[in-house]
């Protein structure tokens, strides 16, 4: 009976060594690891076929990769870094699975943000403005530091 008692105080002391660490796992900051990273862009997935398919009308226009700069400086880059690199609050945005992502599908997510994870919705921007911000989204491409692997 005390064998059995004591094994009964360790595995519940294990199990609350075990539900603290989960806990100390679920509070790490925002530095990316790989799972966090795929957690970050698991939201582009979500975009539906349709919104997806969707061509950016300003695809051939020269000037919108400058303009989405400059919107992107005003609007994004406190989150996001400056030549979006990722800052303290949110992701890199030059990683493959942003990069990737079709033009429409960026728009979506802009259209749409993902509120509940700190992203803001963007839909009172005018489309235009939102297509030149994913103009320049698309011109950047993968950093030479690979994001991803911070
Ligand atoms: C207040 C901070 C903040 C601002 C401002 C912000 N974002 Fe984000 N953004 C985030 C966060 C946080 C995420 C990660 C959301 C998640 O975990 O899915 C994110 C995610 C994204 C993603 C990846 C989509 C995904 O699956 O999560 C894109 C693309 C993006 N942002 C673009 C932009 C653009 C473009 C702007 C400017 C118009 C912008 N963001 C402004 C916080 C911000």
């Amino acid at each position: 009976m005390t064998t059995l008692h004591g094994l009964g105080i360790s595995s519940i002391a294990l199990m609350i060594f075990a539900a603290t660490l989960t806990r100390a796992q679920e509070n790490l900051p925002a530095q990316p690891t790989k799972e966090r990273d795929l957690e970050y862009y698991a939201e582009l997935a979500k975009a539906p076929e349709k919104a997806r398919a969707l061509k950016n009308p300003l695809e051939s226009d020269p000037d919108a990769v400058a303009a989405g700069r400059k919107l992107f400086e005003g609007h994004c880059a406190e989150c996001h870094g400056n030549t979006a690199e990722g800052g303290k609050n949110a992701p890199s945005l030059r990683v493959p699975a942003v990069q990737e992502a079709t033009p429409g599908t960026l728009f979506w997510v802009l259209t749409n943000g993902v509120v509940r994870r700190g992203m803001p919705v963007w839909s009172k921007l005018p489309e235009p403005q939102r297509w030149q911000i994913v103009s320049y989204l698309k011109s950047l491409g993968p950093s030479q530091t690979n994001s991803s692997e911070k």
